[in-house]
């Protein structure tokens, strides 16, 4: 069990991942438990333990952190640094976890010090937010989209579902382009790569015609940007066949991206949208244009909340409001499925792919990886967690590389893609896997008979508050399993003939 997390996000579900966490100032050992609780919120209480000292400081102490804690007694902190030392077992050590020479990678031949980026919009939008997004660990930024319009932003201009702790589950917003001028901009450019040379910046930009995408591409390429991504993919700018209406058309993305191929030397990535039912049309197209990569998903189409009071939905720009970009953990699945039909054409094999759309945790940006992407863009979560989770996701990916071997992130790129199919009718129909009942876990709410009676089978009952499966019905769909509250029911991972 080296890669499944013992502590689960639900086990500290209070805790409000602090800013300058008063747990750490508070800890009289220097544990760090406010940085030990964001690790294992972020999938990495593997690495996390690795930075524990061997003695058990908290056995004697008197849980000052929780003292401390801005929900006094709501997060059971001492208790998880505990369960932590317990349950989960280091099995590599801090000095490895320090040499991150192992996350190396390149895209199209550019060095890059890992393979997490920031993606274009407002976390890579100035000069201070980019240089302290280096500072902090990413390997470079896909800055936000320059144009020469004007943009004037409305507001309010995001909305959110959030699940506990007020995390964001999906994310709404209906921002526009870089509201700093070109000049501006390309100043910005000039002093990042003066100052961190080493940091990858691809410019992200957006024309009206062949000429504005060709000079603006060019002017980037001069003022240091490694490399252009070609924003097609905008679904806030639609007017005058703007942004995601160039990705819905291969023949605009040809001819747009053959223009800024035209006015650089260095490699130009094609942005492309989810609001179509296959990208891979646009994907070649890019090629046919001379793009060296695809970058994948921006955001995708939506509608979020309607006030019932008022008709509006959310966010409410006075008494109204439009379709905009859903974004976050929610739409990863949509992003992967984009991600895997790319990396399964052999027809842009190649190409690089930049991957993105709800990455939050290493496992996430490992998931894209595995189906293809070389690289990975991150901007909802460090809207919601801060750029700090660059330090999770390196760790999380080297621990993971080292667990498996010692790969580097080329050798996993694309590894998962012959594990899956673009149907479901080549899969296996003759066996079933049966779930698994933990009577000791089970708290008797009866959660999976209601679900197996009225959306499944009929294949429980309960018996003195406990379920009872009625092998003969059951048809191993595992209903009953996801929707358990108590983590009662797992699969039995066995196969058995029907
Ligand atoms: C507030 C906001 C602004 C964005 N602005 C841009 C932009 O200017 N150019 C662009 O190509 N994508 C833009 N995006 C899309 C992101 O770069 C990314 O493709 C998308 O949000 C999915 O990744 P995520 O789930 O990590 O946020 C924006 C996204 C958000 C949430």
């Amino acid at each position: 069990m080296f890669l499944q997390p013992n502590i689960k996000r639900r086990d500290m579900i209070n805790c409000a991942l602090c800013d300058n966490a008063p747990c750490d100032e508070a800890c009289p050992y220097k544990l760090n438990p406010g940085e030990k609780l964001r690790e294992i919120w972020l999938g990495g209480e593997h690495h996390a333990v690795s930075f524990l000292p061997e003695t058990d400081a908290c056995a004697a102490c008197d849980a000052l952190c929780e003292k401390a804690c801005v929900r006094p007694g709501l997060v059971p902190i001492k208790g998880l640094i505990t369960r932590l030392r317990n349950e989960v077992k280091p099995v590599i050590t801090k000095e490895q976890l320090a040499d991150e020479s192992i996350l190396q990678t390149d895209i199209c031949g550019i060095p890059l010090e890992n393979p997490f980026l920031l993606s274009s919009s407002v976390v890579g939008s100035n000069y201070d937010m980019c240089a302290r997004a280096f500072e902090a660990g990413w390997a470079g930024v896909s800055f936000k989209t320059i144009c020469n319009f004007d943009i004037h932003e409305a507001s309010p201009r995001y909305s959110a579902i959030t699940g506990g702790s007020s995390s964001i589950i999906g994310f709404k917003n209906i921002e526009q382009l870089s509201d700093h001028s070109v000049v501006e901009n390309m100043k910005i450019f000039k002093e990042l790569k003066r100052d961190y040379p080493n940091k990858f910046l691809m410019a992200s930009i957006m024309g009206r015609d062949d000429e504005e995408w060709e000079s603006l591409a060019r002017l980037c390429e001069e003022n240091g940007a490694d490399a252009i991504e070609l924003n097609f993919s905008c679904p806030n700018m639609m007017e005058g066949g703007l942004g995601s209406d160039i990705g819905q058309n291969p023949v605009f993305v040809e001819r747009f991206t053959r223009a800024a191929c035209r006015g650089v030397t260095i490699p130009v990535l094609a942005k492309l949208t989810p609001n179509v039912a296959s990208m891979n049309e646009a994907a070649e197209a890019a090629k046919r244009g001379g793009a060296k990569g695809i970058s994948a998903i921006n955001t995708v189409k939506s509608i979020m909340r309607i006030n019932l009071d008022t008709y509006v939905s959310s966010p409410a720009v006075g008494n109204d409001s439009a379709v905009g970009g859903y974004s976050g953990n929610a739409i990863k699945p949509i992003a992967l499925r984009y991600i895997t039909e790319l990396g399964k054409n052999p027809n842009i094999s190649g190409l690089h792919i930049s991957g993105m759309g709800g990455i939050e945790t290493w496992q996430d940006a490992t998931e894209f990886m595995l189906l293809g992407a070389g690289s990975v863009q991150v901007t909802t979560a460090v809207m919601q967690y801060g750029y700090r989770i660059i330090k999770d996701l390196k760790a999380g990916l080297n621990y993971y590389l080292r667990v498996i071997g010692d790969n580097s992130v080329k050798d996993i790129v694309g590894l998962a893609l012959e594990h899956v199919s673009n149907t479901t009718d080549s899969l296996e129909r003759d066996t079933v896997v049966y779930p698994k009942f933990l009577r000791n876990k089970c708290i008797g709410c009866g959660r999976c008979r209601i679900s197996c009676a009225d959306g499944g089978h009929q294949a429980i009952t309960m018996k003195e508050r406990k379920p009872i499966l009625d092998p003969k019905r059951c048809i191993g769909c595992h209903l009953c399993l996801l929707v358990c509250p108590a983590g009662a029911i797992e699969s039995s991972g066995k196969r058995v003939k029907k």
